[in-house]
């Protein structure tokens, strides 16, 4: 359909992907899919499962037999793995720092991308993650590929921290940042890296509002029927 387009959205950690996603995707009444919450997962399993995430063979056998659903709830999208609600489990420190290691196997990334092409199948999809639009929908309509100072990025994961709370250390986030930037971009298999056709965004000066319109924007271009404004 004509005014259903598949938009990738890719790049660093921090760099604003998931929230501005979700609210292109509200916007366009489009579906949002969040791969990395699916890295997350099996990375949440494995941990406990006490699996080594240097063990190709065997994380890709723990992902073969986990189901990972995304649910839309009235609020917010749910994770569930092997139907148990893990939504908060997946975004604890822990996982955050290992799962780079888990998302490095070309094994576990072949499944991963099967299962996210069959989500992306249907059209009106925002979909956000780091190879989106490299190698999940390579011909995507729209490719969007956000950064900004890894300084900036730090600041927003911080003062989300705060917000929800915890009292973290800055510096601490922001190495952790850099380091899972790094095992990202200097993976073999489907590294971070912007599609040649992707539209790049430096959000380091932005406010969110700012990169939602600006993806609307772009949007609008490769959607004629939606009558976005331009
Ligand atoms: O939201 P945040 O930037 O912290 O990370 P995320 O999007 O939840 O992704 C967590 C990790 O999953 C990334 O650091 C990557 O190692 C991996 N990932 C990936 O390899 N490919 C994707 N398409 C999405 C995530
Ligand atoms: O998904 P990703 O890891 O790329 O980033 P995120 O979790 O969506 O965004 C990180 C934080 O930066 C959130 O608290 C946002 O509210 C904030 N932020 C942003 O996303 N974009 C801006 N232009 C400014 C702040």
């Amino acid at each position: 359909q004509k005014n259903e387009i598949r938009v990738a959205i890719d790049g660093p950690a921090a760099a604003g992907k998931s929230t501005v996603s979700k609210m292109v995707a509200k916007e366009l009444s489009f579906i949002y899919i969040d791969t990395g919450a699916m890295y997350r997962a099996l990375t949440y399993k494995a941990l406990n499962k006490q699996v080594s995430l240097e063990d190709e063979d065997k994380l890709a056998d723990v992902l073969a037999d986990t189901s990972i659903e995304l649910i839309q709830g009235k609020e917010q999208q749910h994770v569930l793995v092997d139907g148990e609600d893990v939504t908060h489990d997946i975004r604890t420190e822990k996982v955050t720092n290992n799962v780079s290691h888990a998302a490095k196997h070309p094994e576990v990334r072949l499944e991963m991308v099967k299962r996210q092409q069959e989500l992306a199948r249907k059209r009106g999809v925002v979909m956000d993650g780091r190879d989106i639009g490299t190698h999940v929908i390579p011909d995507a309509e729209l490719k969007i590929f956000l950064k900004a100072s890894v300084e900036e990025r730090a600041k927003r994961r911080y003062e989300e921290m705060l917000q929800k709370g915890f009292s973290v250390d800055i510096e601490k986030i922001k190495q952790e940042i850099e380091q899972r930037d790094q095992i990202d971009s200097k993976r073999e298999a489907a590294p971070l890296i912007k599609a040649d056709d992707a539209i790049e965004l430096d959000t380091t000066n932005l406010s969110i509002d700012e990169v939602k319109e600006a993806i609307l924007k772009a949007a609008a271009k490769v959607l004629p029927d939606k009558g976005e404004k331009s």
